[in-house]
Parts: structure tokens; C-alpha cells; sequence
């Protein structure tokens, strides 16, 4: 696969990365998970130049990070681990549905603790990018962020990046320690990134990762109706997935299946290869646990759009509901 770099500054990786989230996380949760199979698609994505494996301390919570140390485990070498903190799971079943409470904890404190708790699940002695899952409101940036740049300084974490931020936030960060990379949420159908945070990134030479490239599956076209979307799954919740939005919005996943049946690519090869469009270290990271799924991404990296393909997914209308 084609590489790039994490922003101008950090670690070569695949221009497709792994999001490992649904394999114990978010998705489907009624539906036993085959840790066997996920694992594979790690060892799978690796052997095809995938680097890049994103995950979280509350995915599950915590059984996503041991779930990637496990698969890992002989393999550390061949893998960029990128993981967060900064969002707790108070109440293992306190949340909407019976999933997990969580909520942002930025302390400097619980920083300092979480990546001890981090490299041990992951089986590792340093993680290549340590991300700040959510700003918390209650603690000052500058305070959680001076934490995750001790761990640079004491060299648990190659590098240290932000997830869901403004601008503001970003140059905030960016006074304490060098942010080498954005996480947010950026497919055909959430852009706001567009405004300002990505032209700030391509500007400072700031990795973007687009989390949820393929609309959680929406835009490849897995659900054409609300009742197809698995029981017990964080997707149910979501504005965007209600009924009758879902229906409104069954036109933007035409549009990339229109792209796709007339350029011969998949679905989603199209929603990947127009994000990695977007600038030379924008590294989306879709999420599968199904090794088919996993072959279909990773050949977005060599996918190229015409400008009259591109310009016609551009086009597509926003959404219908909001994101979360
Ligand atoms: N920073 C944050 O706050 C944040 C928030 C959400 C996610 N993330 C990260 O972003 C990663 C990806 O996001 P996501 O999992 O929410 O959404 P996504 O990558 O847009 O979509 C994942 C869904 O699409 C399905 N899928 C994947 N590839 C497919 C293909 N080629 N054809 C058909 N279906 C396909 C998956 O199915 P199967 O699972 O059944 O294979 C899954 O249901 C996560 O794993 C996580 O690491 C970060």
C-alpha cells in the first residue's frame, strides 16, 4: 500500500489505517463476537500494509485495547498503535440502552495513570500516538494536553494527538507541545471539518484521521431501513438513523453507489479514496471485522477519482439529523 506520514513530523503508515472499535465495541453488541476472526483481519490488514490500528481505553471498555495487544503479540514491529484517553466509563451498563456510562475525564492525574493501564493491555512499552479522546470541559486543555506531553517526554508515547477539536483548540495545544494529529469524525456525510480544521491541518502539516468513513456503514449502503440496523447498537441512537432521516438520506448512499457502479469501484472505495483526496496526511480509518470488508478498503489506497467524480461527490447534499 501507498504510505504517508502521521502529519509532516510523525511515524510512516499505510494511507488506510484500521479502526478496531466494533470488534468489541459499539456495534451489534448482541451478537457474540468472534475474537478469532477479528483478530485475523488485524493480522490481515497488516500483511497488506495497513499500519496504522486505531483504538481506545473505553472501547468496551477495555477489552478493545487487549484485544489488539493480543493480536499484536509478535508482531508489535509491524504496527502504529494509536489509542486515546480522556473518556471513562463510569457505569459499565449505566448508559442509554444498558451500554457502558461514559463520560470526559481530562485530569492530569488520570492521564498519567491510563497510559500505564494503556501499555499493559496493549502488551507494549510505547505507543506511536497517544490521542486526547475529548476535550473534558471541566479541566483546562492546556492541563490534560501537558499530560500526554509528559508522556512523549518520558517516552511512553512517540507522539500525541487531539480528537474532536476546534481550531482555537488545536493552536491552544499546539503552544504546549506539537499536535501531530486530528481525529474527527469527516466521510461524504459529516464535513464539517471542511470549514477550518482541515485547511488548518494541511497549513501546520497536522495529520487528519477521519473516524467513521463510511458513515458507520451508512454510505456503503448496509441499511436501508432503521429496523436493519442490529439490536443493542449505538447506531440505533444516532439522529441520522431515526426512520425517517434514514430514508431522506438513502439518496447520499445512491450517489456513492452511483459513483461506484459507473467507475467500477466498490462503495466503498469511493468514500475512501474521496477522503484521501482531501490532503497528503489525511489517513482515514474505517472499521471492520470482516475480512472481505477489510480487502475493499485497503484497495482504496490506490483508487484515483477523476475531478469530474470527485466534483460530483462533493456535490452530494448534507445529511438529514444530526451526527450524535
Ligand atoms: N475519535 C472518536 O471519537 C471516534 C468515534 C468513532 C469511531 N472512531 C474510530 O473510527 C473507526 C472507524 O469508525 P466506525 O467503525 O465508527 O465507522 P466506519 O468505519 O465508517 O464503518 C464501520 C461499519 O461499516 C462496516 N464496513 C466496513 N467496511 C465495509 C465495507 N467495505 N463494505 C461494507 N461494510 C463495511 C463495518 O462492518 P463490520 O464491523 O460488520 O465489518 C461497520 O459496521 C473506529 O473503529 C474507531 O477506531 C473514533
Amino acid at each position: 500500500m501507498r504510505n504517508t506520514t502521521l502529519g509532516i513530523n510523525g511515524p510512516e503508515v499505510g494511507v488506510i489505517g484500521l479502526g478496531a472499535m466494533g470488534m468489541t465495541f459499539a456495534y451489534d453488541m448482541a451478537t457474540p463476537r468472534d475474537e478469532a476472526t477479528s483478530i485475523s483481519v488485524i493480522h490481515q490488514a497488516l500483511d497488506l500494509g495497513v499500519t496504522l490500528i486505531d483504538t481506545a481505553d473505553v472501547y468496551g471498555p477495555y477489552t478493545n485495547e487487549e484485544l489488539v495487544g493480543r493480536a499484536l503479540a509478535g508482531r508489535r514491529d509491524r504496527a502504529v498503535i494509536a489509542t486515546k484517553v480522556g473518556m471513562e466509563a463510569i457505569d459499565p451498563t449505566g448508559g442509554p440502552g444498558g451500554s457502558p456510562l461514559v463520560k470526559p475525564n481530562g485530569r492530569p492525574e488520570h492521564v498519567r495513570s491510563a497510559i500505564d493501564d494503556s501499555l499493559r493491555r496493549l502488551g507494549t512499552d510505547h505507543i506511536e500516538l497517544y490521542q486526547l479522546h475529548r476535550v473534558d470541559p471541566e479541566v483546562p486543555l492546556e492541563e490534560t494536553w501537558g499530560a500526554l506531553a509528559e508522556a512523549v517526554q518520558a517516552g511512553k508515547a512517540g507522539h500525541i494527538g487531539l480528537s474532536e477539536v476546534s481550531v482555537e483548540q488545536i493552536k491552544r495545544a499546539q503552544a504546549i507541545h506539537p499536535v501531530t494529529t486530528v481525529q474527527s469524525e469527516f466521510s461524504l456525510w459529516t464535513r464539517d471539518v471542511q470549514a477550518e480544521v482541515l485547511p488548518y491541518c494541511v497549513e501546520q502539516g497536522i495529520g487528519l484521521l477521519p473516524y467513521s468513513p463510511l458513515g458507520r456503514g451508512f454510505l456503503v449502503g448496509r441499511f436501508a431501513s432503521f429496523d436493519e440496523l442490529p439490536q443493542n447498537d449505538q447506531r440505533r441512537r444516532l439522529p441520522r438513523f431515526q426512520q425517517e432521516n434514514l430514508r431522506a438520506n438513502l439518496a447520499i448512499a445512491g450517489k456513492v453507489r452511483e459513483v461506484a457502479e459507473r467507475t467500477g469501484f466498490t462503495p466503498a472505495q469511493v468514500a475512501l479514496a474521496w477522503l484521501l483526496a482531501q490532503g497528503p496526511h489525511v489517513v482515514p480509518i474505517p472499521g471492520t471485522k470482516t475480512p472481505k470488508y477489510l480487502a475493499d478498503n485497503v484497495s482504496a489506497a490506490d483508487v484515483r477519482l477523476s475531478a469530474e467524480d470527485l466534483a460530483e461527490l462533493d456535490a452530494i447534499p448534507a445529511p438529514e439529523g444530526a451526527r450524535y
